[in-house]
């Protein structure tokens, strides 16, 4: 088989030179029993290969599983992979097999490998050196026949240098390494990929076919990317159901495309490190220092407060702003030092506050989510529903201004 034809028996779409490399590769390792392991980002296609090269390997009739490893809680997971005796821990009521017996003859595929906690990677490594592991409960040793294809979007050499990944069992893994590229590095890709999912898309929903227009074909290249190609699939499929005019336009393509600021430039090393993360994290840190400069002030003032022996009056008219901020928080209606002189209370009697002078100062309603949704509203009148330029205005991206929209109900 060349490679042409495993991309039609597999449904694999593209023609970039770094594609047709991985599929090359995976060709030639597959009817050897050689361990692979698959890099790639989240959604390039690492499962896909695993699948390639099981079923082109002399094990395509043996029994292939895919285990998440970090899917599963690190209390079960040696009990998931090698089994377990009965009564081996609390709740074992039943002797149970394991992964490994299952497939033996056939293809285990490990995805995320290197979130397997470093027990497991011992048996990991002794399995794939001897066959032989042990059901957890059990000293008897097992043998088994299965081969290794583990697939990971992190860099694990790093985490064999921080201790977190066993080194031997990282060069035995890797004996083949299979490079899954990402989709922002094979952009001319990127389009026929979508065609494809939107025709097939417009079949299974039997609605009619989807253009690009060449603006929007420009986006959809120039885009990121950065949940390779399972996004785009999405995205196709989004546009399919949703989209009245099957004529689709740039700015039409836009709103299926979260956060187009990020479009041209590169990924993030770590690929689910976003804009978005960032711009939250900073809201956050601010928040968090408005909050230490709020707890200084009110700390000044409880020592002003326990200075003057309680009375406060001279101290709210020192501190208007303050006060008010203050009242603000606790639902107080405004503080007005001219309104307090007039009423001016006698020294050391407790304040009391004159309601009935200022009952029509509280109209304004300051609830932050009052507040945010006008915000939102004048923001989007303003740029004429254009969410781009309201998110910019607003200061937000426009993934959020998404989610605002929708947990606010603003539609
Ligand atoms: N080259 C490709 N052509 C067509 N579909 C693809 C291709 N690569 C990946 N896919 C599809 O994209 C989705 C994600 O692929 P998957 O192998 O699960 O990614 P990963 O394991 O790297 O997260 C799947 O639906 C898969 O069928
Ligand atoms: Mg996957």
């Amino acid at each position: 088989m060349d490679v042409q034809d495993i991309k039609n028996r597999f449904g694999i779409i593209g023609g970039s030179p770094l594609l047709n490399r991985a599929i090359d590769i995976a060709r030639q390792v597959a009817p050897t029993d050689m361990s692979v392991l698959i890099t790639g980002e989240s959604g390039s296609g690492k499962e896909v290969f695993s699948h390639i090269i099981h079923q082109m390997s002399a094990r395509k009739h043996g029994t292939f599983i895919a285990v998440n490893c970090g899917a599963i809680p690190e209390g079960t997971i040696d009990s998931e992979l090698f089994g377990h005796e009965k009564g081996s821990f609390t709740g074992a009521h039943e002797a149970r097999k394991g992964y490994f017996e299952v497939a033996n003859g056939g293809t285990i595929f490990l995805d995320e490998v290197a979130e397997l906690p470093l027990g497991t990677q011992a048996r990991l490594l002794r399995i794939l050196e001897s066959g032989e592991y042990l059901r957890v409960g059990s000293s008897k040793v097992q043998k088994t026949d299965v081969r290794i294809i583990a697939a990971t979007n992190v860099d694990v050499y790093n985490r064999v240098k921080n201790g977190k990944f066993r080194e031997d069992l990282y060069y035995r893994l890797n004996t083949v390494p299979l490079r899954i590229p990402a989709l922002h590095e094979r952009k001319e890709d990127i389009y026929l990929l979508f065609r494809k999912f939107s025709a097939d898309f417009s079949d299974k929903y039997r609605s009619p076919g989807i253009q690009l227009e060449p603006d929007a074909i420009q986006v959809l290249s120039n885009y990121s990317w950065p949940g390779n190609v399972r996004q785009l699939k999405n995205i196709a499929e989004q546009i399919c159901v949703l989209e009245k005019d099957r004529n689709v336009t740039a700015a039409a393509l836009m709103n299926y495309i979260p956060n187009e600021n990020g479009a041209n430039l590169p990924m993030a090393i770590n690929g689910n490190q976003n804009k978005e993360d960032f711009t939250e994290r900073d809201i956050l840190y601010k928040v968090l220092f408005d909050m230490k400069k709020d707890m200084v002030d009110l700390k000044k003032l409880v020592a002003e407060i326990i200075q003057s022996g309680g009375n406060t009056a001279h101290i709210m008219e020192d501190n208007p702003h303050y006060i008010n901020q203050l009242y603000q928080e606790i639902d107080r209606p405004k503080y007005e030092p001219q309104a307090l002189t007039i009423n001016k209370p006698a020294p050391n009697t407790p304040m009391e506050y004159n309601y009935a002078h200022e009952a029509e100062e509280v109209e304004e309603s300051l609830s932050l989510v009052d507040k945010e949704s006008d915000l939102i509203k004048k923001a989007l009148k303003k740029h004429k529903g254009k969410r781009k330029f309201a998110a910019q205005e607003l200061g937000i991206s426009e993934r959020t201004l998404y989610r605002k929209i929708k947990e606010l109900n603003l539609n």
